[in-house]
């Protein structure tokens, strides 16, 4: 029984002869840097989020990095983020030499807890960057009135959330992840609800200045050929990523829709099962990047998977706060309790839109065998 953790065959098998067109097209060009493809994905990607601007970069870290940088965000600036999160959330930070804090989250939805965020913002706090776990939004009004009330500014990583949905409240009513903080980071990476097919990034925003300073940081600092104003760096996305990546977008709100079917069929199929399934909170739209459940006994179900050539991931075995890379940082096991315990028992079921039902049955059985 071989069932992939995520499987883009499928995907590419249904857009290749787009896909390989649009490729060809770019090679006739051969306009490779920051050509025509990058321009035209900007407005489309922009237009699909709901943002004014769109700047592509070479990933979602240069995407967090350079969000960072525009900002002003440097020495002696705290930027809180959440310790259940992939790590690069936090090295985008650290690079720009500001300290990153971070804050427990929520047992339920996995995305970082609004009370205890509260407590953690003091006069060095700058930024606060909510990621959207696993593909559901955080709470984003409720971040945005801390933000306001103190004065930071709200990047959002968005990188596993392509296309997910908030309403707010007294707001603009559904809006897409990535719009609503001063900045929204997407990631590219090839499994990604939107993957190239290799790296790549995008920075979403509605304010001209930030949009500015992104386009000039991304691209050497420059205004023209050899002229640099600021220190820049490369960190374009490619034409040939942005030609692939304009063939995906069309079909992405279909393979999200995909991906949510796929979760009510293994949220039905687990209903009497002793794990704990994904909780959706109220006012968002999941898009399942991740499936994940929770068990006691997680460390046996993931055996049992590598022995039936399931595959299955651990997003995250270890919270930022415990890594090597910030031991300089002196936490202990303990300081956030939430996050712990969530990664000792988290782990991550085959999600892609193409899924079979019949897999997802030979997922389960294999679930109830080991509980
Ligand atoms: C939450 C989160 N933030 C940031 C990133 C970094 O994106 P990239 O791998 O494109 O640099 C990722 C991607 O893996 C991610 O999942």
């Amino acid at each position: 029984m071989k069932i992939q953790f995520s499987n883009l065959h499928v995907q590419h098998a249904q857009i290749r002869k787009e896909i390989n067109r649009a490729i060809k097209t770019v090679i006739g060009k051969s306009n490779f840097i920051l050509g025509e493809e990058v321009r035209l994905f900007e407005g489309e990607f922009a237009r699909f989020c709901g943002t004014k601007y769109a700047v592509g970069v070479s990933s979602g870290t240069s995407a967090l990095f350079l969000a960072l940088k525009s900002l002003g965000i440097g020495q002696g600036d705290e930027v809180i983020v959440p310790a259940f999160t992939y790590i690069a959330t936090a090295f985008a930070v650290s690079h720009t030499n500001a300290q990153p804090v971070f804050v427990d989250v929520d047992e339920r939805t996995y995305n970082i807890d609004i009370d205890k965020l509260k407590k953690a913002i003091t006069n060095k706090t700058k930024v606060i960057i909510p990621v959207h776990l696993y593909g559901q939004p955080a709470q984003m009004g409720e971040i945005m009135k801390i933000a306001k009330a103190h004065n930071v500014r709200v990047i959002e990583d968005a990188a596993q959330a392509h296309g997910a949905e908030i309403e707010i409240p007294q707001g603009a009513g559904w809006v897409k992840t990535g719009s609503i903080g001063d900045v929204g980071c997407f990631s590219f990476y090839p499994s990604k609800n939107l993957g190239a097919m290799g790296d790549g990034g995008m920075v979403v925003t509605n304010d001209k200045e930030i949009y500015q300073k992104i386009a000039m940081l991304r691209d050497c600092g420059r205004r023209s050929k050899y002229e640099h104003l600021v220190l820049g760096y490369n960190s374009r996305l490619d034409t040939l990523q942005a030609a692939v990546l304009r063939a995906k977008l069309k079909r992405l709100d279909a393979w999200n829709k995909m991906r949510q079917k796929a979760a009510v069929v293994y949220n039905s199929l687990l209903k009497d099962c002793d794990v704990i399934v994904p909780h959706v909170g109220p006012s968002v739209t999941h898009v399942y990047h991740v499936y994940a459940i929770r068990t006691k006994k997680r460390d046996m179900l993931f055996q049992e998977f590598a022995k039936k050539g399931i595959g299955v991931v651990i997003h995250y075995p270890v919270p930022l706060h415990l890594q090597k890379a910030y031991a300089q940082l002196g936490h202990r096991i303990g300081d956030l309790p939430v996050s712990e315990r969530v990664s000792q028992e988290i782990i991550s079921l085959p999600m892609y839109p193409h899924l079979k039902e019949a897999d997802i049955k030979k997922v389960v059985k294999v679930i109830k065998s080991v509980l």
